[in-house]
């Protein structure tokens, strides 16, 4: 029986030495010491003993208890300790590490001066109006006292939806004239920034998508001396106040008279360079007053009522003012480039 009991002490405390894990140590622990365990299935037969060897094998099996149950509470500290190591290793914060930078965005420059060109306009007391970019051809061009077959309208220039061409990507931000009139009476003072879209070959001056500012004023005894005294102020206001403008007429289909307004080139005061390309004027806009046609098919009577529109390429004057050689640039979106200007 002392052979037995110290062969079950050997086995159980290599086992013990082996285990990997903490379920481990508690299945040895039932193995050896357990209410079925081999430990005391021996004593079980202590009765067989003779009364001399009987305390003697009562002391070792009880030294085999104290030393497996030993055995096993350190073993669970070390096995819970190494746990707890790994576990801080692989969480381990490193606080020296340098932090992720935050980057800042900025406005992207079209939309400085998409802002600047608001803000001017709401001191003048004008509103902000909206339209939509997917447009009945309806309001892009009937309306505008552009008709079918007008050349304005060809597919060429033209993203149509459907056979009929009956719908489309705005050409212009002008056909917000239409449903603002439509909407409401005189006075009428309202501008509209926005997207539109002509099927240009995309190079250093033109896009498939680019950007218009229309301006729309319509009341009793509006004259082109309002039209020259607002944009004026436009001018003045972006350019600087020694800024000079050049009225020269022109054709749009929903003004007359109509005009294009040009700016004194700022850079060589109207001497030719090459940012106005030697000609001395750089153009800015087009213009007009609203023609009574217009007018009348929007339920406001030109007897009674006139009015003029103007419509500002807003990309243009961003590269302006911020002396940005190629349209591409502003919508390329590379960060590097846009973040200069915030
Ligand atoms: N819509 C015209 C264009 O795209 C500009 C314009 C607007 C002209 C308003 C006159 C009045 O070129």
């Amino acid at each position: 029986m002392r052979k037995t009991l110290e062969e079950i002490r050997a086995r159980s405390l290599r086992a013990i030495g082996e285990a990997a894990e903490p379920s481990v140590l508690e299945s040895l622990r039932v193995k050896y010491l357990g209410k079925k365990g081999e430990l005391t299935a021996v004593l079980k037969q202590m009765g067989s003993l003779s009364p001399e060897e009987r305390p003697l094998i009562g002391q070792l099996a009880n030294d085999i208890r104290a030393a497996v149950e030993k055995a096993l509470g350190d073993k669970l500290a070390a096995l819970q300790d190494e746990l707890l190591r790994a576990r801080l290793e692989s969480e381990a914060i490193d606080v020296t590490v340098p932090g992720r930078p935050f980057i800042l965005g900025a406005r992207h420059p079209l939309k400085i001066v998409w802002d600047e060109a608001v803000d001017i306009f709401v001191g003048m007391g004008f509103q902000v109006a909206e339209g939509p970019e997917i447009e009945y051809s309806d309001y892009n061009f009937t309306k505008l006292n552009t008709p079918e077959g007008h050349p304005a309208r060809d597919r060429q220039d033209t993203f149509y939806f459907d056979e009929l061409d009956s719908v489309c990507l705005r050409t212009q931000t002008s056909p917000v004239q239409v449903r603002v009139m439509e909407a409401k009476k005189p006075p009428i003072r309202v501008i509209s920034p926005g997207r539109v879209y002509r099927k240009d070959e995309v190079d250093a001056t033109h896009s498939p998508m680019f950007h218009q500012m229309e301006g729309l004023v319509v009341d009793r005894g509006i004259t082109m001396g309002d039209l020259k005294g607002t944009l004026n102020t436009l001018v003045k206001r972006l350019y600087g106040p020694e800024a000079l403008t050049r009225f020269r007429p022109h054709h749009f289909p929903f003004t007359e008279p109509s005009c294009e307004v040009d700016v004194q080139c700022f850079e060589c005061r109207g001497q030719g360079c090459r940012v106005c390309k030697g000609e001395g004027w750089i153009e800015l806009l087009g213009a007009g007053m609203v023609h009574p046609r217009v007018l009348a098919g929007c339920g406001i009577d030109p007897e009674v009522y006139s009015g003029f529109a103007f419509g500002v390429g807003l990309d243009r004057m961003t590269m302006r003012r911020y002396k940005i050689s190629d349209l591409r640039l502003l919508f390329e979106n590379d960060a590097r480039f846009l973040a200069q200007f915030g």
